[in-house]
């Protein structure tokens, strides 16, 4: 097939404009995948040649308010040790990553009461002072409006909120009565509106998602165009509500980031942890799928096991940002190449 025709079937089918009934049909399970992803690769090469940005992920607290049926740390999960890392072992976390080369630490964690805005203003605002050349990724869920703005100004730049599913009914079989689509939207907002680079996005594959669904996640994430979309298989936890719900495909999460791909083509997209769980070789198979991003874990190793969001995370192996080395192979074996920078979306 030549190039001409890829652009040709690209702009038939995978554009801002394609029509529901297009979108479907790509969703739907078919035999053209690997057309598909050829050309989610050549999208991603036009943008950002063969580019792979590594954020440095550092899973600060597994205590979280919140009870989502889906997720290991949810509240209600007694069967769990809580951890909540301190100031000066974030910064040791930082200070680690720095020497590995990463120049983005993104902070991730549940909804802890104890962090409220002093304390992580606080956090922000020593990782800003110590890093002025690195950005500062906040992950920690749905905040006030006034929360989002002080983080802003402490010094962070980017903020990552799935928004998980964007139907209401949906959204209200995956989440307690206490939480909303429409608050989570409100969020998301917010934070654009403020100035952060914002990311979103979804679980592929969780319990009662239909096409129609992630035909609205797609939808919802026209309009609120993202800098970074994180998707990723929904993967059991056995102690959650959905312990014998069965995982998210492989297959449909990379079709997935193949359409978001050519959707949006100067998105980042990271092949997620989750990817890289269901499968040994899941996040490679990301990357030639579209995907440009991947976020190694920077945690404390001793911490790792405990932020358990559904079973077998890989947690030790190739994934940790110490076998930074191993990870730039095995990138640079899929046909790209690990990049240092701070990585800041290129808009075209
Ligand atoms: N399977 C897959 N992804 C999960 N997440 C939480 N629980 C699970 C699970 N069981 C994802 C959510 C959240 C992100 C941090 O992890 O999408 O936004």
């Amino acid at each position: 097939m030549s190039n001409q025709n890829f652009l040709t079937t690209q702009e038939l089918f995978v554009t801002q404009d394609a029509s529901d009934d297009a979108l479907l049909s790509l969703i739907a399970p078919t035999q053209e995948d690997t057309i598909l992803f050829t050309l989610a690769d050549h999208v991603r090469r036009q943008h950002y040649g063969t580019d792979v940005f590594l954020r440095g992920l550092i899973e600060f607290t597994n205590i979280c308010k919140n009870n989502c049926y889906y997720c290991g740390i949810r509240c209600g999960n007694k069967h769990i040790t809580r951890y909540r890392m301190t100031e000066p072992e974030i910064l040791a976390c930082c200070e680690e990553g720095y020497t590995l080369g990463f120049r983005t630490f993104v902070l991730q964690g549940g909804e802890d009461p104890e962090n409220t805005d002093d304390v992580m203003c606080r956090i922000v605002s020593a990782i800003r002072a110590r890093f002025p050349d690195c950005a500062i990724t906040l992950s920690i869920g749905e905040r006030s409006r006034e929360s989002y703005l002080r983080l802003f100004r402490a010094g962070a730049n980017r903020y990552l909120l799935r928004h998980e599913t964007a139907d209401p009914i949906h959204y209200a079989r995956l989440h307690p009565h206490s939480m909303s689509l429409e608050n989570r939207k409100r969020c998301l907002y917010d934070l654009k509106e403020i100035g952060y680079q914002v990311g979103s996005g979804f679980m592929v594959g969780s319990p009662f998602q239909t096409p129609v669904h992630l035909l609205a996640d797609l939808r919802f994430l026209q309009r609120l165009q993202p800098d970074m979309i994180g998707i990723g298989p929904f993967l059991s936890q056995k102690d959650t509500p959905f312990a014998d719900y069965p995982n998210g495909s492989l297959a449909l999460t990379l079709r997935m980031l193949a359409i978001l791909r050519l959707m949006f083509p100067d998105a980042l997209i990271p092949a997620t942890t989750a990817l890289g769980t269901v499968h040994p070789e899941g996040r490679e198979l990301g990357l030639k799928a579209g995907a440009n991003v991947v976020m190694p874990n920077l945690s404390p190793m001793r911490l790792r096991k405990h932020y358990t969001l559904y079973d077998h995370k890989i947690s030790t192996g190739e994934e940790s940002a110490q076998s930074r080395a191993l990870l730039e192979q095995r990138i640079i074996a899929a046909g790209y190449r690990a990049i240092t920078d701070i990585g800041d979306v290129r808009r075209s």
